[in-house]
């Protein structure tokens, strides 16, 4: 089953332009311009009177919701809230009927998100699941919802689900979009782009052999930051989950603006920052934060588009990713981020694909 492949982490990290590709199969339409699913079970009318969106999740799936927060907001114009599902399950915030839920999930079995899922259905809003496993708890119990279709993850550390949750969410946004705001032509380009994402992804895979390099440049540090913004903040944070379930090293991610809040007192010598800074519109000032940990001695990593001099002056390693449009980019820089901790974990002797004390789905409070 593994095929060339050491371990089903680096397995499924190469999967990536496959599983992809089948989260957007069959749900392109170029005549209307938008996407189509098969078991939203909502009707038009019904969707068009919805005003705001709730995603809810855990660990990598969360981190996949904010990136869809990112997403919705900006081509469907929709409030969305990200929501832990341990905590929504018993924070009861105000929703109006107007709301509506998706429990964001690889497994389908996660209790907590089962809890949170199962509160909001009973409140009556209509609860859908954005889910891998077909025919799992909670994609049997939800109102209806949307498969990856990404095929089986073993791997404990979650990877191309990520992936998979972010190319739906962004079909759900261009979806939602078509409703409301976004144009035909607006729509056009997405389906444009997203069909050309497998491709940059076999690209961006291409960084692997650089990616051992630098893992054995820094794998024995104790401590790592992650840092980045607007969308690539939820990618930082993604970045520092993955190192640290499965390298045991502690890796904080952060919106690169918040260090001068508090993290940056953690920048020395010792502890690298991996910055996700590919072109965007605020990339000045995520480089100005690149200046401020270089100016305190701290090594840096970065994830940047080919071509990038700028980076390759302030950075002490470089990996590069093609360049996409913003909204994209998630998918791309996520990927020399799960390649990163695989390599770092394999330097420090740990069992990748079945890290102590995590179990792939958490089906307990
Ligand atoms: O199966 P789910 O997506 O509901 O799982 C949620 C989390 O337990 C899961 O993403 C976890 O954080 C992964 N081990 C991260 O790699």
């Amino acid at each position: 089953e593994l095929g060339q492949f050491e371990h089903y982490m680096l397995k499924e990290i190469f999967e990536q332009p496959t599983s992809i590709e089948n989260a957007f199969r069959g749900r392109l339409d170029d005549d209307e311009a938008t996407a189509r699913f098969g078991g939203l079970n909502l009707d038009p009318q019904e969707l068009r009177r919805i005003d705001r969106i709730v995603l809810t999740a855990c660990g990598t799936s969360w981190h996949a919701g904010l990136v869809g927060e990112y997403i919705i907001e900006e081509f469907a114009r929709i409030p969305v809230e990200v929501e832990y599902a341990s905590e929504l399950r018993y924070r009861n915030p105000p929703m109006s009927e107007r709301t509506m839920v998706f429990a964001i999930t690889q497994s389908g079995e996660t209790a907590d998100t089962l809890a949170a899922m199962r509160e909001c259905k009973r409140k009556g809003h209509p609860t859908l699941a954005i889910c891998n496993v077909v025919g799992s708890s909670i994609a049997r119990e939800a109102d209806g919802g949307i498969y990856l279709h990404a095929g089986p993850e073993v791997g404990v550390a979650s990877t191309k689900a990520f992936t998979s949750q972010v190319t739906v969410l962004t079909l759900l946004a261009l979806f939602m979009g078509r409703i409301r705001h976004l144009s035909y032509p607006a729509g056009q380009r997405m389906i444009a782009n997203l069909r050309k994402m497998p491709d940059k992804i076999r690209q961006t895979l291409e960084c692997h052999n650089r990616v051992k390099e630098i893992a054995r440049k820094y794998y024995t540090a104790e401590n790592f930051l992650y840092l980045g913004r607007l969308h690539n903040f939820p990618v930082a944070l993604e970045g520092a989950l993955k190192l640290k379930e499965i390298s045991y090293i502690h890796a904080e991610g952060y919106p690169a603006a918040e260090m001068k809040h508090g993290p940056i007192a953690l920048v020395d010598e010792e502890t690298p920052s991996v910055f996700v800074v590919p072109r965007c519109q605020i990339y000045p000032k995520v480089i100005s934060n690149m200046e401020e940990v270089r100016a305190r001695r701290g090594p840096i990593i970065a994830i940047a588009c080919e071509g990038d001099d700028k980076v390759a002056e302030l950075a002490d390693d470089v990996i590069y990713v093609p360049d996409v449009d913003e909204y994209l980019q998630p998918m791309v820089t996520s990927v020399p981020l799960q390649l990163l901790a695989y390599e770092i974990a394999l330097l420090r002797g740990c069992n990748v694909d079945r890290p102590r004390n995590l179990a792939k789905s958490v089906t307990v409070e």
